[in-house]
């Protein structure tokens, strides 16, 4: 285990397994479709290329990048687009891939930026969502797919960053205290 890690709180062997259910689903739904599946970079980016491998139909993919202003632990609500699509999504079923919802901000704006475009439908995967203390706080976003539910801690780890580091760990974790503190 990487040594800043304090625990881990989903294995490989979870997600792996978790992952394939939610292909099957995806597969039910979306197989004679053709959708386009989008990929929120960075932080979805190995949860995505691993559900598009158990996808077994024809599907196109697509990358949109964005950033909500600044590095650190809490989200900031102003979402800035970094890379926009190449595709043209007018009446194509679309697929958003997200890593983790926390206040839901960010997937909030992606969704009524790409609903001006009028693409036939959109529907959310996430594969993690932060149950907040606070129900005030719970994002009102109906997410279609959910991979897991975990509580209000910040998570590193098959591709969610702390500061741009530990996105390659296979595994998803929460980091020592002493590493925030450096
Ligand atoms: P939201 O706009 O608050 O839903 O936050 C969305 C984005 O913040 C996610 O796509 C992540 O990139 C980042 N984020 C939120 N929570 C975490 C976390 O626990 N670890 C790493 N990144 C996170
Ligand atoms: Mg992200």
């Amino acid at each position: 285990m990487n040594e800043d890690i304090k625990e881990i709180l989903i294995t490989k062997d979870q997600l792996h397994m978790r992952i394939k259910e939610l292909a099957h689903q995806i597969t039910t739904d979306y197989k004679n479709k053709n959708p386009l599946i989008i990929c929120i970079l960075k932080g979805a980016v190995v949860f995505m290329t691993d559900l598009i491998r158990m996808l077994e139909f024809p599907l196109e993919i697509d990358f949109m990048s964005v950033s909500s202003y600044g590095a650190g632990t809490e989200s900031s609500g102003i979402v800035r687009i970094i890379k926009d699509l190449d595709t043209t999504i007018k009446d194509r079923d679309m697929l958003i891939v997200e890593d983790i919802l926390d206040t839901g901000l960010t997937l909030d704006y992606l969704i009524r930026t790409f609903e001006e475009r009028m693409p036939k439908s959109i529907k959310i995967c996430s594969l993690l969502i932060k149950e907040k203390n606070d129900p005030r706080k719970q994002t009102r976003l109906n997410v279609d797919y959910v991979g897991f539910r975990i509580k209000d801690e910040f998570v590193v780890g098959y591709g969610l960053d702390y500061n741009e580091k530990y996105r390659n760990l296979p595994y998803v974790g929460i980091l020592k205290e002493s590493v925030y503190s450096n």
